[in-house]
């Protein structure tokens, strides 16, 4: 049987790169998709890749009102809600250390990785209570688990979505709902190559992988693990997917 036959899973950021991955990997495995995005022109190209009726949904994770209205909207759809994927987020080059970074660039990061995902939980969690039970797999990073120069903004936010996984699997467990988290390091999607090539920092990180380069769909393996009750007494773990960086 598929993994994730009879689930619904509801993924952020779910337009391109790692999200788009998921996407895919998760409808080939038997889930009902909502891609949530704030591409909306994006998120329809990937529900048609994903197939199995995934449906495109255009959210912004850092609007309330929009994340309340998209999984309301998954959940007419699809009658429940078993997974969500808390992936929209990201660095820019514009990141730095807590001295030099610009102070907008702090706040967009926090508001899109950290409160994005706040906001997915605050929505998310009380439907997939009610549909009996489920898993929230939250987008950490390895900069969240090393200490890495230059990225301050982008560290404080993964960090703080590390450390919200491990109190919302506490709160939630008695809910039947598992909190965990993946934490890849540097993943070549179409935005990475950018990043990589404009700071070096990043560029020597990349440099350094023990197993090579990792891809998408290296990261969508974990999150359908996560996902799926393969990993039913899992909670509030952050599962490093780094191709042996964080401990070289
Ligand atoms: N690629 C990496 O090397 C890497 C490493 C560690 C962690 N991560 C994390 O993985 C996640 C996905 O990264 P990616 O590299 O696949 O990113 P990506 O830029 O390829 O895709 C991000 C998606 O999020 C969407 N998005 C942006 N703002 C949004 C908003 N306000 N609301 C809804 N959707 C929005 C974009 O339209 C895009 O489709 C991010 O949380 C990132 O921090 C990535």
């Amino acid at each position: 049987m598929a993994r994730l036959e009879g689930k619904v899973a509801f993924i952020t950021g779910g337009a391109a790169g790692i999200g788009r991955a998921t996407a895919i990997l998760m409808a080939r495995e038997g889930a009902r998709v909502a891609v949530a995005d704030i591409d909306a022109r994006a998120a329809e190209e990937t529900a048609a890749l994903a197939g199995n009726g995934a449906i495109a949904i255009r959210t912004d994770v850092t609007d309330e009102a929009s994340v309340a209205a998209a999984i309301a909207a998954t959940v007419r759809q699809f009658g429940a809600l078993h997974i969500l994927h808390n992936n929209a987020g990201g660095s820019t080059p514009q990141d730095s250390n807590v001295v030099d970074a610009p102070i907008e660039e702090f706040w967009r990061v926090i508001r899109l990785d950290l409160f994005g995902t706040f906001l997915g939980c605050r929505h998310g969690i009380p439907a997939i209570a009610r549909s009996g039970g489920g898993a929230v797999i939250n987008m950490t990073s390895n900069m969240a688990l090393m200490g890495v120069p230059s990225r301050d903004c982008y560290t404080a936010a993964k960090g703080g979505v590390a450390a919200l996984t491990r109190s919302m699997a506490v709160e939630f467990a008695p809910a039947r709902v598992r909190v965990n988290a993946v934490a890849p390091s540097a993943t070549m999607t179409e935005r990475l190559k950018k990043l990589v090539q404009a700071n070096p920092a990043v560029n020597r990180l990349a440099a350094s992988h023990l197993l090579g380069t990792i891809t998408p769909e290296d990261i969508a393996s974990a999150v359908l693990y996560l996902a799926s009750d393969e990993s039913r007494a899992m909670t509030g773990q952050v599962m490093a997917v780094d191709s042996g960086v964080t401990i070289s």
